[in-house]
Formats: C-alpha cells, structure tokens, sequence
C-alpha cells in the first residue's frame, strides 16, 4: 500500500513536470519559436543561398551587416558567399546553391547582364530567385520572383536637381568660362547603379530650364572604391584643376577619395569645388561636417529584413511584389551634424 501510494505521488509529479515544461515552450521566445518563423510551410527550417559582390565600399559592409542579421533574426540559415567582385564567381554560387537544393537563392548582381542560363537553370530547379540591390536586365522576367533595392535612376535625378538649387542659392559662378563643369566618378562598368545613376543625372539635366549651363567635361569609372576615386580626381585634376565647378562621385566611397586629392591639389573640397555623391554613410556625414562635401543622396543598404520576409512570403505561396524600393532621403551638408548620431550606417 506505502510503495503504491509512493509511485501515484511520483507519478503526479512527473505529470506536473512534464505539463510546465511543455508550457515553457509554448510560451518560449527562444531557439524555438525563432525556428518556427524561419521555416517554410513544411515546417523546416529555411536555408537561403545568398551571393554578395564582395566589400568594396562602407555601404556594401553595411548591406552585408543588415543580410546577415535579418536572417539570424528571422531563424533562416543563410549560405553567404562573397564574389570578390566578379561575375563568374557569383554564377558558380549560384550553381552550388542550386546542388545543394536551398530553399531560395537571393543575390546582388554586380553587372545588368549575363544571368539568363544560370536563373533558368534555378528555375528548373523550382528554386526562386530574389534580386538584391541592383537590377538585372533579362529575356524572362519570370527568372526571378522579386526585386528588393533602389531605385538608380531616381538617385541621379535627385543629385542633378539638388545642385542645380544649390548653385542657384549660392549665387555660384563658374570657375572658367560662362558653364560649369562637371566631373562625374562612375560606379562599376556595367552595373545598373551605375547606368541608372548616370542616366538619371544626365535627364534631368536635360529636363531642367537652365540645363545648358552645365558642361560634363570628364565622366570615368572610379569602381565605387576609395582608392579608384582618389586615383581618377588624380588625374582629372591634372588636366583640368582650374576648370572643376562640380563633383558627382556615385557613391561616398569615391568622393571621400577625390576629397583627399582635390586637397592634395591645394584646393578646397566643398568650396573651391562642390561635391555631391550618393550612399549617405557616417563617413561622409562625417566630411561634411568638417566642410569638405555639400550633400549626400542616400542609398539605403539595409535591406536585409525586407528580403527574409520576402522569402518567407514567397515559400508559403504568399503574393509578394516584384518590385520594391526602400525608402531615401537627401542629407546636405547643413544637416549632417544633427543628423551623425541617429545614422545606422
Ligand atoms: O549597389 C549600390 C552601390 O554599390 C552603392 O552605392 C555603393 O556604395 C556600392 O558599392
């Protein structure tokens, strides 16, 4: 009768057990439920292939940074690869996501062109593909499901306009002659920021009343790295130091190497010449507090949690669109002090 009693009581409190633990995982905001939100409508865990270009810029750190959280955060296993830059190497990654069977494949394209057999190859593997940052230029849309980044062409036509307001408000004359001249530092041949950057500037400049007054005397690749912009305002200066109004750089990247040049030059940046570049990362709100840029149009590079809920939609059969801008503002110089310390990237 006493051993009975005993093995109820043990009994009871096994139950017990049993019932509070079942409750801490239902209640649990852990490991568990984090891998539920990651997983597809099998109930597995998602894993994603994801091919980056590589780290040429502060910007493309920060991209990388804002990939590789979000799928922590959202309990996606994420297959990173970097291309260093080239092509062929993001090709081949996407190959081997497409052996090892992920679930998705998301990927920046360093150039427009050349994906067409590698994306249908994913697609007859029923593996879908999410555009990253840059566009691709492709015979079937179809290839891929969606594109998350930003729009180039309306980054050009902000960085135009806003010199154009700028000049006028500063009552700026040309430093030779009756135009101002315009050195442009292109981004990587071939790349739809590229070609959307400057296509964007040069039309609105077409567009605008008093367009005429501006002259593009040299426009050449700076590769969107420091070092290359220093390296092509180098030699830009050296033919035509005493003619430069105006400095388009396509990313900060770049103007923060052609400021070091101009003053290598024994000009002043952001006055002798004026200078506007696209990104809007701490280091140039930090040179334009110190004076030496005018303005910055952002590029944001956080897009990291919009592409895993993305995938997610997109493995649960979910609509999603197929195409989505981030949100970008213009910070000028006037703004970068008190806007530095809420800067993310
Ligand atoms: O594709 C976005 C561009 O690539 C950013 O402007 C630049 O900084 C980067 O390297």
């Amino acid at each position: 009768m006493k051993n009975l009693k005993k093995l109820l009581a043990l009994l009871v409190t096994g139950l017990m057990l049993i019932a509070a633990a079942g409750c801490g995982d239902s209640a649990g905001s852990g490991s568990a439920s984090k891998a539920a939100s990651g997983s597809g409508s099998g109930g597995k865990q998602i894993t994603m292939g994801f091919s980056q270009i590589g780290a040429e810029s502060e910007w493309r750190t920060a991209n990388t940074e804002s990939i590789k959280q979000a799928a922590k955060d959202a309990g996606i296993n994420l297959q990173f690869s970097d291309a260093q830059q080239k092509q062929e190497n993001q090709i081949k990654a996407i190959r081997s996501f497409i052996a090892q069977g992920v679930d998705v494949i998301a990927f920046v394209p360093i150039v427009e062109t050349g994906w067409d057999t590698v994306l249908k190859e994913a697609k007859d593997a029923k593996i879908p593909v999410i555009v990253v940052d840059r566009d691709v230029k492709l015979n079937d849309d179809s290839l891929y499901v969606a594109k998350i980044g930003t729009d180039s062409v309306a980054e050009g036509k902000k960085v135009f306009n806003w010199i154009d307001e700028y000049m006028a408000k500063q009552n700026k004359q040309p430093r030779s002659g009756n135009q101002y001249n315009v050195v442009i530092l292109e981004g990587t041949v071939g790349s739809s920021v590229a070609i959307g950057r400057e296509a964007g500037f040069k039309d609105a400049m077409a567009a605008a009343q008093d367009g005429s007054k501006y002259n593009i005397l040299a426009s050449q690749t700076g590769e969107f790295t420091r070092q290359k912009g220093q390296e092509v305002m180098e030699s830009f200066l050296k033919s035509d130091r005493d003619k430069i109004d105006i400095l388009f750089a396509q990313n900060d990247d770049m103007a923060l190497g052609a400021i070091q040049a101009i003053e290598a030059a024994g000009l002043k940046p952001g006055k002798d010449i004026t200078i506007i570049s696209i990104d809007g990362v701490k280091g140039m709100f930090q040179a334009m507090i110190e004076g030496k840029s005018n303005c910055t149009v952002e590029c944001n590079p956080l897009q990291g949690p919009l592409l895993m809920e993305t995938a997610k939609k997109v493995l649960n059969g979910e609509s999603v669109d197929k195409l989505v801008y981030v949100d970008e503002g213009i910070f000028p110089a006037d703004v970068a002090e008190k806007t530095l310390p809420e800067r993310k990237y």
